[in-house]
């Protein structure tokens, strides 16, 4: 599939907390092909600093074309994407990458921390217009603080999704990592979706490798190009290979990661 550069329209943007905002735009010719799990790579700025287009997950999508990024400012690029507003222009090129896959009809978890729960709403929905019904599965997502996650609980929960919450300061849901709910769910499902800090993914990875459970794992990685050709997006895979997160996934299954933290 080729990658489109579309120059979209901000038709909203909402700041979450003094860190966290979902912007809204309007990429219908992207939104047509995006498939949840991809990203795309957003110019941040109009003019050339910082140079290099920064990558986003797709957060959700709708049918008249509108597509939801979320994000935490931590760098220039994030800085600069903040201050924009209703009406103003991005450019965006995507979507690019693989996508979750799901076979059959069977009960999954999804379970994301941080900005790592931003890929898993596009998943979530599509889950849901499937033929298993969403209360079927089971969602886990865990933040620093209730702050960052009821806000964005509530689009699963919208979706019909049963969702359990951990905070790392017991401000909303379990108080500690949102790993810690997984193991008396893991024997109930026959899947899980992971995305967010390395440490979580790993843990998550090898609490589903002990019981034999299939798990994909949405990498990070800085990257400059997004489309193959830098090479700067490499992780080290279990066969001894190097992967190239753009290319290759960023969805892996687990098993294909060598997890070194
Ligand atoms: C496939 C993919 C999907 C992503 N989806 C999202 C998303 O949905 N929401 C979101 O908030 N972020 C997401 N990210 C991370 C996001 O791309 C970075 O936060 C962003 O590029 C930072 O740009 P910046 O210019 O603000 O920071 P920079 O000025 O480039 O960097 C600031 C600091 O953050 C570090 N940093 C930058 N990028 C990364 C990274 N990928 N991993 C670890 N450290 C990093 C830098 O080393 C530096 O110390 C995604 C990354 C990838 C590869
Ligand atoms: S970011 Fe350039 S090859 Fe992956």
């Amino acid at each position: 599939m080729t990658s489109i550069q579309e120059n979209s329209r901000i038709k909203s943007a909402e700041q979450i907390t003094e860190d966290i905002f979902r912007l809204t735009l309007h990429a219908p010719m992207i939104v047509s092909q995006a498939k949840p799990g991809q990203f795309v790579m957003v110019k941040t700025s109009s003019n050339l600093d910082p140079l290099l287009r920064r990558p986003f997950s797709i957060h959700d999508v709708s049918a008249d074309g509108d597509l939801l990024l979320l994000y935490k400012t931590i760098g220039k690029g994030t800085t600069l994407l903040s201050a924009l507003t209703q009406g103003m222009s991005v450019d965006l090129i995507g979507p690019l990458g693989n996508c979750f896959t799901y076979s059959g009809n069977h009960d999954v978890c999804l379970i994301g921390g941080g900005m790592g729960i931003a890929p898993l709403l596009f998943w979530a929905r599509h889950l849901s217009s499937g033929v298993t019904k969403p209360g079927t599965h089971r969602v886990l997502l865990g933040a620093r603080h209730r702050r960052e996650l009821q806000p964005i609980a509530t689009a699963f929960q919208s979706l019909g999704y049963n969702v359990d919450l951990a905070t790392d300061d017991g401000s909303l849901g379990h108080h500690g990592f949102v790993s810690q709910l997984l193991p008396p769910i893991l024997p109930s499902v026959q899947g899980v979706y992971v995305c967010g800090p390395t440490p979580l993914m790993q843990e998550v990875a090898n609490q589903c490798h002990e019981i034999d459970i299939p798990c994909q794992a949405s990498m990070e990685t800085h990257m400059a190009c997004g489309l193959g050709a830098c090479l700067g997006c490499t992780i080290h895979g279990s066969d001894g290979t190097y992967k190239h997160v753009c290319k290759h996934g960023p969805i892996f299954d687990a098993k294909e990661v060598l997890w070194t933290i």
